[in-house]
């Protein structure tokens, strides 16, 4: 299937992936809001956990450490190697692979938990839902998706005060550029959330949580639901 040459090229924007590594190369509080939301998200022991567009792999090494076996998988082989050396620096076994949301290798409902954070926006829409079909293969019933990125909250109508307000709030509290914003607008393609609901509703999630929050930050707690139970 993978070959087939209609299919999407997750890297066409690899060019990039050293210098989206060196902003990621830094020092924040990142570990510890990987660590609450796992907790918050009941990881144990023993669980089978993959983390898709895990950049630089703070939030897999977490799951590491609290006993998981994780999957830490990026397009980007520039990310991996810096996975790689936080593993290392943190003693956490994680395994990488180098796939993307569309092509990572899974065995159907193998995974307890999946995990993708500010990544699913690297993919046009109709690519998105495939990519979440694909999710939805590799949780075993029950699991949970967790899954953040930037989404547009409002109407089409609104989106230029969406950006405005984005772009302040980015700029202000994330050491961005302004030209970050706009690379981002311009050649990613974040989506409405609520364009994002229903994909994943169709594919056949249980929406347990959607929380809108920051200007344009979506986090959303799915379930692959039980054979016999409602999504
Ligand atoms: C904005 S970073 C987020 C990294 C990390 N999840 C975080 O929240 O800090 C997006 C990551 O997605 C990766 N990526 C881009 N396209 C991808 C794809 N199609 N499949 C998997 N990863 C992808 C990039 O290499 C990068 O590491």
């Amino acid at each position: 299937m993978l070959a087939r040459d209609w299919y999407y090229t997750q890297r066409r924007r690899l060019g990039l992936d050293s210098a989206v590594a060196s902003i990621y190369d830094r020092h924040d509080d990142s570990d510890e809001r990987a660590r609450a939301a796992l907790t918050m998200l009941g990881v144990q022991r023993g669980w089978r956990v993959a983390d898709i567009g895990c950049g630089n792999g703070v939030l897999a090494c977490e799951a590491a450490l609290m006993g998981a076996e994780v999957d830490a998988i990026d397009i980007s082989p520039a990310m991996l190697a810096l996975a790689n050396i936080y593993a290392r620096d943190r003693k956490a076994v994680i395994r990488t692979q180098p796939a993307g949301l569309l092509s990572f290798a899974y065995e159907p409902n193998s995974y307890d938990l999946i995990v993708s954070e500010f990544t699913l926006h690297h993919l046009p829409d109709f690519w998105k839902a495939v990519a979440l079909a694909r999710i939805f293969a590799a949780l075993k019933p029950g699991a949970n998706f967790y899954l953040r990125d930037i989404v547009f909250v409002s109407m089409p109508d609104g989106i230029e005060r969406d950006i405005d307000q984005w772009a302040e709030f980015t700029i202000k509290n994330h050491d961005f550029q302004r030209e970050g914003v706009v690379a981002h607008m311009r050649d990613e393609y974040s989506t409405f959330g609520w364009v994002i609901e229903r994909m994943l509703t169709d594919i056949g999630f249980t929406l347990e949580s959607v929380d809108y929050h920051a200007p344009l930050h979506g986090t959303y707690l799915l379930r692959k639901p039980k054979p016999g139970q409602q999504s």
